[in-house]
């Protein structure tokens, strides 16, 4: 018996496959997350993610010359602080340390895109992404403080604002804020669509920004959920977003292929910490490929409906397409 249909014609050689493909992954899409800590020169390995560290500022030549060497255009900033407080304060300090960061990359590569995290939990010692009151993790109090931030990292040069905190109505609080102080040409990256995930476990020690009390279930999302991501997507663009980020990336692919259906925005998806590390775990004991593994997780999230993804992985990725030509 002789089969009707031969696909296997498109898959004979490697310019045939090539012909036909139907998703790539590029430098152009990548953003790649940097950890900002106080000090001189500080480069400090994060046990939990091999290959990611804690620079301080006078490192950041380096880093940048790096990614520039890379074709790496994009970066994320999260910051570790001298001190915590319950308001947060270094979060919109003018000399905390993301804004300094963001006013080095932008001295020392003007067309680099940073991108900032804004959220709190890093900066108050509850480790919670909100002010806290009573226990609880409050909505309405917290928008003026994380608007403060995006503001801070806009005044000190920030191309992009990501609100990461969760709670409802800030990316309006942020809009509104950034306009008045005469940034209405600053996006808002919003994670749209966070899960209260335990893929954020090495971020955590990275970050030192685990909570004290409790969990993140009363403002991140529920695993479980998919038509309430459309809602949270649908606000957020009513709100005024420009991106929306789907986070993690991994166990939420029909989220980011929904989302992609659903809206005309662009979509970012984090490839979280925890999706990082056990590649990273696995390659290191010999049992898997790690570039292939790699490859193949991104082009993934490309054909899920990812414009952009946000990885640890973005260096390795641009040295192995570099290799590839
Ligand atoms: C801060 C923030 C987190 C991540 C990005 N921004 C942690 C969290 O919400 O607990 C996670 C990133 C990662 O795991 O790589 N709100
Ligand atoms: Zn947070």
């Amino acid at each position: 018996m002789e089969p009707f249909q031969r696909h296997r014609r498109l898959r004979k050689t490697a310019a045939m496959r090539s012909l036909v493909r139907e998703n790539i992954v590029t430098t152009d899409d990548l953003i790649y997350p940097i950890f900002v800590v106080h000090g001189n020169k500080q480069k400090n390995e994060v046990p939990s993610m091999p290959g990611v560290f804690h620079l301080s500022i006078d490192m950041l030549e380096a880093e940048v010359r790096e990614l520039e060497q890379l074709d790496i255009k994009s970066v994320i900033l999260f910051g570790l602080p001298a001190e915590k407080d319950y308001i947060s304060s270094e979060a919109y300090a003018a000399d905390g340390i993301v804004q300094q960061a963001i006013r080095r990359i932008k001295d020392l590569a003007p067309d680099m895109l940073v991108v900032t995290d804004v959220c709190l939990c890093q900066y108050n010692p509850l480790g919670h992404c909100g002010l806290v009151e009573d226990g609880y993790v409050t909505n309405d109090n917290s928008l003026e403080l994380i608007a403060k931030v995006a503001v801070s990292h806009a005044e000190a040069g920030a191309d992009i604002v990501a609100p990461s905190d969760m709670m409802d109505g800030r990316v309006y609080a942020i809009r509104n804020a950034l306009d008045d102080n005469g940034f209405v040409d600053v996006p808002i990256m919003s994670y749209a669509v966070k899960y209260a995930s335990a893929y954020y476990g090495p971020f955590r020690d990275a970050a030192d920004s685990k909570p004290q009390f409790g969990d993140r279930k009363t403002y991140q999302m529920d695993p479980a959920n998919v038509r309430e991501a459309i809602r949270e997507a649908q606000t957020d663009i009513e709100e005024g977003a420009d991106f929306l980020m789907v986070k993690p990336a991994l166990a939420y692919m029909d989220v980011i292929k929904e989302l992609k259906q659903s809206f005309d925005l662009p979509v970012a998806a984090y490839n979280v910490s925890g999706e990082y590390s056990m590649i990273k775990a696995a390659a290191q004991n010999g049992w898997i490929d790690e570039q292939a593994v790699v490859m193949e997780t991104m082009i993934g999230f490309k054909r899920s409906g990812a414009d952009i993804i946000l990885t640890y992985f973005a260096k390795d990725i641009a040295k192995w397409l570099k290799e590839s030509k």
